[in-house]
């Protein structure tokens, strides 16, 4: 158990009223929490501060070399005013699983949720409660020597940052228009793929430019051997309705293994439906779309929750996924997931955690 030392702000912000559209990750809250590690000490320090500056040498190793994870979950109140986490045991282990693979040392899980819990109590007041709204908690962790030579630094900051937010896209649940990207890949087996190093996210922005300047918001990436199998789509898992069955890409080392993921593979098979998970060609899509057999396409995550696709884009080929609107399955899961993160449904055991 943590022995966390807290120093409240005296100088706290407005929290956005009603009014705010609260556009994705724009608004911090009073507070963050901070840890540090220190090699032979461990994580020592834990501590929850006014949410500041960092103040680092130019020298700080994650400058230079990306030693960075990080984990993002949402908070949410329910009707009674209690605090939700939603299935925060899986961001635990995955990050811990991120940290094995780049080397930064693991954190015991029940100082992880002891951690979120109290800097969400602290913040409590800031988690809105509108229609579409939720706090997003943002865990991270940085490599703080000060020191160019390329090895695993011996010192570090684990940090939680919190920001409410509505929508991570400006379309809402309408439907998003995706690029399939057959020029640069995002990850291969045996790299980083499958885990939340901010690495990956700074290998994927140049096809997203490339993507917005064709007028898509997200990138579908591909494998990154034979550019034939679709992966996921940076911000989100890919799932697909064709012909009945629920087809999602199985996770193959180079895929991020995402909660809200394995929440519609749990739910979808709760429900009765038959879920693939599998290899799926980008060529297999454009034939069930032409014989009228992919019936909808959504992407899952936890900034953007399920969020249904409306059209394919690959070469010069753009694919209109059924008739461009909200599918029925991706409507249930939205409805299904939000209502249990908003604690206005009964999920399945321990995916609510309510935080006292
Ligand atoms: C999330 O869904 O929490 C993510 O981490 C995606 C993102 C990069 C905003």
């Amino acid at each position: 158990m943590l022995n966390i030392k807290i120093e409240q702000t005296t100088n706290p912000k407005p929290i956005p009223g009603a009014e705010n559209p609260l556009v994705f990750g724009t608004i911090f809250t009073d507070h963050m929490f901070i840890m540090d590690y220190v090699a032979g000490q461990g994580w020592i320090d834990p501590r929850i501060i006014p949410y500041q500056p960092l103040e680092l040498m130019p020298s700080t190793m994650v400058f230079h070399y990306g030693q960075e994870m990080f984990e993002g979950l949402k908070a949410y109140k329910n009707d009674e005013g209690k605090i939700l986490l939603f299935r925060p045991d899986r961001n635990i282990e995955r990050a811990n699983t991120t940290n094995e693979r780049i080397c930064i040392p693991t954190i015991e899980p029940e100082d992880f949720l002891q951690a979120l819990k109290e800097i969400v109590k602290i913040d409590e007041a800031w988690i809105p409660t509108r229609p579409g709204t939720s706090l997003y908690i943002r865990p991270f962790i940085i490599a703080t020597d000060a020191f160019l030579g390329v090895r695993p630094s011996n010192t570090y900051k684990f940090m939680i940052i919190l920001s409410p937010v509505g929508a991570y896209y400006p379309e809402g649940l309408n439907p998003v228009k995706i690029w399939i990207e057959d020029e640069y890949v995002r990850a291969v087996k045996g790299g980083l793929g499958e885990a939340k190093a901010g690495a990956n996210y700074v290998a994927s922005m140049k096809a997203q430019v490339k993507a917005h300047d064709a007028g898509y918001s997200q990138v579908l990436w591909l494998d990154g051997v034979e550019r034939k199998y679709i992966e996921e789509v940076g911000a989100m898992n890919i799932f697909f309705k064709i012909d009945g069955k629920v087809v999602t890409p199985a996770l193959n080392g180079s895929i991020l293994p995402g909660v809200t993921r394995q929440s519609c593979i749990e739910l979808c098979r709760l429900w009765g439906m038959e879920v693939e998970e599998r290899k799926v060609s980008a060529d297999e899509l454009f034939e069930a779309a032409q014989n009228g057999t992919l019936e909808e396409v959504w992407g899952t995550g936890t900034a953007a929750v399920v969020s249904p696709v409306g059209n394919l884009r690959k070469g010069d080929v753009d694919l209109k996924i059924a008739d461009g609107g909200i599918g029925v399955l991706s409507q249930r899961l939205y409805d299904t997931i939000t209502g249990i993160q908003l604690g206005k449904m009964e999920g399945p055991e321990g995916w609510s955690v309510i935080v006292e």
